[in-house]
């Protein structure tokens, strides 16, 4: 049964421009960099995990130089564990999915330069050993062809997999365990509309089997509209913290200041607490948001460097609602007292 759904899932035109999208979030963001840094709401003891993430990734400009992987065995594990039955239908909506998608960093990670999509193959190292992006497109015998919506939301939200295994936290569903049913669905739906790319990924060789991971909060159904709540959502699925708040020695972040600003490879991420002297306290909410999707500031400025990337790569994409929930979260977070230019 889980091959009758090979065919019939070439949407050249979205793809096409989903892959640019892509391409572009890779070549600038490393879209997979801040992301290792987990969610800021969650409490200290879920995220001791994420820390060992590589260190460098922040940092990296580009994503890594993908490993040659033609030669590789199938991966087994995903294979194994496709015991039961799913039913194949994908109920989620593939622009609303794409959105989502491109908000977190367009999935970065995984793009295949090689072979121009989400096939897979980039290696990740660290103390925990060494992990490669997977390849995240429907092809049936090497990606996720074989999975059903409700498999690939769980690798999403808690980084499970059928038959009990689990990834390795470098894969940021931790953050993502704050999208909603519906949020899941969609990105499930996103990744099944695109088109199916045969590449084999190695195995993975890690020192210890990761944790499993339940979320703190069980997610909603759907997204909030509050937008406070929203903004919350948003902020933690698009990683702010990763560049905005500054690491203790050990790589996790220093929840103490968290958005208070931190040195991001060359430039320094500004405060973005409402702090009235040294963060956003005197922007208005609107101020804020059109920051988000033009790069410019209320005295007429632009945002520089990193920042500069991210407006245009993904957070131009913003609703004007989602910027102005981005806003209002912001306003409503603890205000800290910290000069990242000291
Ligand atoms: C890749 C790193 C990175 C990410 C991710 C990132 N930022 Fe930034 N941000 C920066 C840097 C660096 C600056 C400073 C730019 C400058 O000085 O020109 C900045 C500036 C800003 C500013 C302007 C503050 C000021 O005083 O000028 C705001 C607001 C902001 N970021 C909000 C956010 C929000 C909200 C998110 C997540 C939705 C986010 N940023 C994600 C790096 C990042």
């Amino acid at each position: 049964m889980r091959f009758l759904n090979t065919q019939n899932r070439s949407k050249p035109v979205r793809w096409s421009i989903g892959l640019a999208l892509l391409a572009a979030l890779v070549l600038a963001i490393g879209a997979c960099g801040s992301p290792a840094t987990p969610a800021p709401a969650e409490p200290a003891a879920e995220v001791a995990a994420p820390t060992e993430a590589p260190k460098s990734e922040p940092t990296a400009t580009t994503a890594p130089e993908p490993e040659s992987t033609a030669t590789a065995e199938p991966e087994p594990e995903p294979t194994a564990a496709a015991a039961e039955e799913p039913a194949m239908t994908f109920t989620g909506d593939p622009d609303a999915g794409q959105y989502i998608a491109t908000l977190t960093g367009g999935c970065g990670c995984h793009f295949n330069r090689e072979l121009g999509g989400l096939a897979g193959g980039n290696k990740f190292e660290g103390p925990f050993g060494v992990v490669y992006a997977r390849n995240i497109t429907p092809d049936m015998e090497t990606g996720l062809g074989g999975y059903s919506q409700e498999e690939i939301a769980s690798f999403l939200r808690t980084g499970a997999g059928p038959g009990g295994w689990q990834l390795h936290p470098v894969m940021p569903y931790m953050a993502f365990s704050v999208l909603s049913d519906k949020e899941a669905l969609d990105v499930a739906a996103y990744l099944h509309s695109l088109d199916a790319i045969a590449n084999a990924v190695p195995d993975r060789e890690l020192t210890s089997d990761p944790a499993p991971f339940t979320p703190a909060v069980a997610p909603p159904a759907e997204a909030p509209t509050e937008p406070v709540a929203r903004g919350e959502e948003l902020v933690t699925i698009a990683r702010c913290s990763g560049c905005h708040t500054p690491n203790n020695e050990d790589g996790s972040p220093n929840m103490d200041l968290m958005l208070a600003g931190a040195t991001v490879r060359d430039s320094i991420a500004a405060n973005i607490t409402p702090d009235d002297e040294t963060g956003l306290g005197k922007w208005t909410v609107e101020e804020i948001a059109t920051l988000m999707r033009t790069g410019t500031r209320p005295d007429g400025s632009e945002v520089e460097g990193a920042m500069a990337q991210q407006i245009e790569r993904r957070f131009n994409l913003l609703t004007e609602d989602d910027a102005l929930a981005i806003a209002a979260y912001l306003k409503s977070i603890p205000a800290v007292n910290h000069d990242p230019f000291e």
